[in-house]
């Protein structure tokens, strides 16, 4: 039997999840392990979420709750393994090298580096500006062939690809080249108070995103308030930021396409299509946050779960280091 092909994806412990980060990313692990195609490995980004400044209580809950639900989101870590990115000493090691491949001019570029250093002035750290090579080590490492990701972390992927090809390059063939793999819908879910700006915990204003752990009413809430146009039409087009937005998340929780929304929602106004909205969200979220209340309690479980997890991650994980430092001249321990 052909090797089935490898997945490595990550998300960062960094607060509550928003349904941005469902939409965009964890949804489409659940369903890319279902297909049996792949090999996966699903990550808590936990040494990213450093870049910027964590309470380390908070930063361990907020560890465990993100563990819990993925898990309730559907991610079997019997089939996959879920582990801790601190707990694989490999990520550190390999971005090491990576840093050595990587040059300032990349890392300037990335928007993301650049949108960081705004919120916080205070803390332009080093981490923050190579973030994107410790990515690459996570992708890198487990000899990713697909990544499944939001837009926003399209150019990351990007140079992952960059890297990889230069040390094949300098070094022989070491890495294999990751795609990425975005959807089609829901890649970028936006504010709902602002449709031109992406969905983010960060945002200052909570009306803005939507939380997995919000309660079903702030869900409901937060909808009815999202900001739309001051037309009736429940279409795309110009202007429709906001109706738009809603609709790539009724697509994304429902299945229908875009163009089946709009024949839905034809000669209906803005009220009925929110309402709908929202009772289709609640119907997602509600099912995940009945398992994430077990899970949390279960503690015992998760800490099976993720040691197991770092354990398989880790023999991976190993065997590509092992190479990388044998290929840039390290004497073999
Ligand atoms: P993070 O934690 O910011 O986001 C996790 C995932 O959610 C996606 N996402 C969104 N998708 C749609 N609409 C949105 N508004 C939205 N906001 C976030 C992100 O694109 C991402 O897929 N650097 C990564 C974590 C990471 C990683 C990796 C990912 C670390 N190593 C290796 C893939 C492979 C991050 O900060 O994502």
């Amino acid at each position: 039997m052909a090797e089935k092909k490898r997945i490595l994806s990550g998300i960062q412990p960094s607060g509550a999840m928003t349904l941005g980060n469902y939409v965009g990313a964890l949804r489409n692990w659940v369903e890319l392990q279902k297909t049996d195609e792949y090999e996966c490995f699903y990550m808590l980004a936990d040494m990213h979420t450093i870049t910027v400044r964590q309470e380390a209580k908070v930063l361990r809950k907020n560890a465990l709750d993100l563990l819990a639900l993925f898990i309730a989101a559907g991610i079997d870590p019997e089939k996959s393994p879920v582990f801790f990115q601190s707990h694989v000493p490999q990520h550190a090691q390999l971005s090491w090298v990576l840093n050595c491949n990587t040059y300032m001019g990349e890392l300037s570029r990335m928007t993301q580096f650049k949108d960081k250093c705004s919120k916080h002035a205070d803390n332009i750290n080093a981490g923050l500006f190579t973030y994107p090579v410790l990515m690459a080590a996570d992708i890198l490492l487990y000899q990713a062939d697909l990544v499944p990701v939001g837009q926003d972390q399209k150019q990351h992927l990007e140079l992952t690809r960059d890297i990889a090809k230069r040390f094949n390059n300098a070094y022989s063939e070491t890495f294999k080249i990751p795609e990425p793999y975005i959807p089609k819908v829901g890649a970028r879910i936006m504010s709902l108070q602002e449709p031109t700006q992406k969905m983010s915990k960060s945002d200052v204003n909570e009306n803005g995103y939507i939380l997995m752990l919000d309660p079903v009413d702030t869900i409901v809430k937060k909808i009815k308030r999202a900001v739309t146009d001051s037309g009736a039409e429940v279409c795309r087009g110009e202007g429709k930021e906001g109706i738009e937005n809603l609709m790539s998340i009724y697509s994304a929780v429902t299945g229908s396409s875009m163009d089946e929304i709009e024949r839905e929602f034809d000669g209906k106004g803005y009220g009925d299509f929110k309402a709908a909205v929202a009772e289709a969200v609640v119907a997602a979220i509600e099912p995940i946050q009945k398992k994430y209340a077990e899970l949390t309690a279960n503690r015992d479980y998760l800490e099976s779960v993720y040691r197991r997890g770092a354990e398989l991650a880790e023999r991976v994980a190993y065997k590509t280091v092992a190479k990388v430092y044998r290929k840039v001249g390290f004497i073999q321990p």
